[in-house]
């Protein structure tokens, strides 16, 4: 059997970083309201010439000079945004070109705040059936660009970032399983209804920006991703306690404490980059994940469950000795 291990990680925040103070003066809301609902301090925001691509090429390059990889050693490319560069090439494409790699298979993942898992468990499966040897993997995300700055229900939650995992073939085991699972029926919930239209002047037709049920969302995914994180525990004959770090999909902080709670772990087994980097839908799991293998919190040979949640609903969860 093929196993496959997490190699390396990397990522990019924009430079920008907005606070609650800030959006009070955009919308009715207050930096009370927006810590204690969803704690959330601050945000970073790409410049208006930056774009999902720019910032998953630095997250990618990131990764490939951490673990010291370059352009020759990465044989497959799978990208996770919800906000493309351009409807088509995929900004996979668009990146295996910045980074000088030809020939490898390049595609994009559309599961909205779940696809880095999704593009995960797709690199995962390659490596496991043996067509691909080593794969980036990046989450990247300009979630400013379909806020609609006047909605107070969603312009203080998501924001902008990106993440990268290097994932290799190897002969331990590193990654032991993934769990993806979709819903369409609650496709209402979380959306982004436009859709591009070539006979249109604007282009976009009718709202090119969020629309969120939050606290339906909410809800749903506390019960679905509590469900998930079992799922990934039984399937791989583990309890609870052998869990050495939670990096959830940082959402909310109370979903992320909700599902830590279910698992019975400990506020300092869970990795936690809310309050600083808000939702950044694709990017929020490989961010976190990033910060606490670069800290030294993560520790090779420790067991790590990921799990995200997001419109669709997609969602899903990861399991990996790093
Ligand atoms: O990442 C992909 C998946 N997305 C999520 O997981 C997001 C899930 N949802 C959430 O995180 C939460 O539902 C929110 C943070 C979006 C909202 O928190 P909530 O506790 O569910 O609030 P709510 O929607 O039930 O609204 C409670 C009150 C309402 O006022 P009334 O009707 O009680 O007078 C809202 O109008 O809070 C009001 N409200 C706000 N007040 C101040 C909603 N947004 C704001 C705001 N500032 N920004």
């Amino acid at each position: 059997m093929i196993h496959s291990r997490i190699a390396s990680t990397g990522s990019y925040l924009p430079e920008r970083i907005m606070t609650n103070a800030e959006l009070e003066k955009l919308v009715d809301t207050s930096d009370e309201w927006i810590v204690a609902r969803t704690g959330i301090r601050e945000r970073h925001i790409a410049a208006d010439n930056e774009t999902s691509l720019d910032l998953g090429e630095k997250a990618a390059l990131a990764a490939m000079e951490r673990g010291g990889y370059s352009a020759e050693d990465i044989d497959l490319i799978v990208v996770a945004t919800c906000t493309p560069e351009k409807v088509f090439p995929s900004t996979a494409c668009l990146l295996q070109e910045r980074l000088g790699i030809h020939g490898s298979p390049a595609f994009d993942v559309q599961a909205a705040c779940a696809g880095f898992i999704y593009a995960f468990g797709t690199a995962y499966s390659f490596i496991r059936s043996g067509m691909a040897t080593r794969a980036l993997v990046v989450g990247t995300e300009t979630m400013s660009r379909v806020i609609d700055w006047q909605d107070r229900g969603t312009c203080v939650i998501f924001a902008d970032g990106a993440g990268a995992v290097i994932l290799e073939a190897s002969d331990e085991p590193g990654v032991l399983s993934t769990h993806l699972h979709a819903e369409g029926s609650y496709k209402d919930l979380l959306q982004v209804p436009g859709w591009v239209r070539a006979d249109y002047n604007e282009g976009i037709d009718p709202a090119p920006h969020m629309l969120m049920k939050g606290s339906e969302v909410f809800k749903v995914a506390v019960r679905e991703l509590g469900g998930s994180v079992e799922e990934a525990l039984t399937a791989n004959n583990k309890q609870r306690s052998d869990v050495d770090w939670l990096i959830p999909h940082q959402a909310n902080i109370r979903i992320i404490d909700a599902v830590a709670k279910r698992l019975q772990l400990p506020d300092e087994r869970v990795i936690k980059t809310i309050e600083r980097h808000g939702n950044t839908s694709a990017a929020s799991v490989p961010l976190a994940l990033d910060e606490a293998c670069r800290d030294g919190r993560i520790q090779r040979g420790q067991l790590i469950l990921l799990e995200a949640f997001g419109g669709g609903f997609a969602w899903g969860s990861a399991l990996a000795i790093y």
